[in-house]
């Protein structure tokens, strides 16, 4: 099924086929092998969480999701094959990719990081960049701004919003809250749940901050190690004791 629909500002939510799904994906750096035989789904408009501790190989299955390391396995994006594709194929065909540590323009305006954001899209970028400055207020403030000088948050919020310029279907998140701090992170989270709930932007994160992923995503995964070791909807896994005592920090 392919979605013919024409887009709205993102793709809403709907049940049925899931927006990304991933089978038996093992990746490798060389001859280390990260990932083994990785499986999960993200349903159309829900927020998922894939929870793992420093070097689980979260930011790999990000990697291997968008080709940027060698994997095996099959991936399908809205109904694609997106196994071997080029990256650019893959953005194009609207999945946004936020690596950890950001990824903006530090010596590029605000304003100019949003316009670059929507550069694929030929149509007016003005409402676009409306809509998202009302998402993220301090952004507007600051649009003349030159992004390098925004705080950590602000500069985690313009990652989103400039991603979010390409419409895309699918948002990954890698680490969002990593260097942020406590209020900082809520915040941020926030505004992650009102994107899903508001625009129907569906999401892909993972973190080692459980407790707050888990109060936004649908479900999540546990990694360990490059293997699925847990899943669960976000409320049992909140509660589950070993998630607990990994990843909710007694
Ligand atoms: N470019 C690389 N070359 C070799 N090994 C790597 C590379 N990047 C990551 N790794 C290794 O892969 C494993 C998973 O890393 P990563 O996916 O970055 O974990 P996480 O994002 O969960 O912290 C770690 O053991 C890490 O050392
Ligand atoms: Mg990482």
């Amino acid at each position: 099924m392919t979605d013919a629909k024409t887009p709205p500002a993102t793709t809403n939510g709907s049940s049925g086929e899931p927006m990304l799904s991933v089978s038996g994906v093992d990746a490798r750096y060389g001859q280390i092998q990260v990932l083994r035989g990785i499986s999960f789904d993200v349903p159309k408009g829900e927020v998922v969480v894939i929870l793992g501790a420093n070097g689980a190989g979260k930011t790999t299955t990000l990697r291997a999701i968008c080709n940027m390391v060698s994997c095996d396995g099959s991936i399908t994006f809205d109904g694609t094959e997106i196994a071997k594709k080029d990256t650019a194929d893959i953005v194009n065909m609207g999945l946004a990719h936020i690596p950890q540590g950001r990824g903006t323009f530090p010596e590029l305006s605000v304003l100019d990081n949003l316009e670059i954001g929507g550069y694929v899209r030929k149509d007016s970028l003005d409402s676009d960049i409306d809509r998202w400055f009302q998402m993220f207020p301090r952004l507007k403030e600051r649009k003349d701004q030159l992004a390098g000088s925004l705080s950590g948050g602000e500069q985690q919020m313009l990652a989103v919003a400039r991603a979010l310029m390409s419409r895309p279907k699918l948002l990954l998140l890698d680490e969002p809250s990593l260097g942020l701090a406590p209020l900082i992170i809520e915040d941020l989270f926030q505004t992650f749940r009102e994107l899903n709930q508001e625009s129907g932007v569906t999401m892909l994160v993972v973190e080692q901050n459980a407790n707050l992923a888990l109060e936004i995503a649908n479900h999540g995964y546990v990694i360990e190690a490059g293997e699925i070791v847990l899943d669960g909807p976000a409320d049992v896994l909140k509660s589950d004791t070993a998630v607990q005592d990994a990843y909710l920090g007694a």
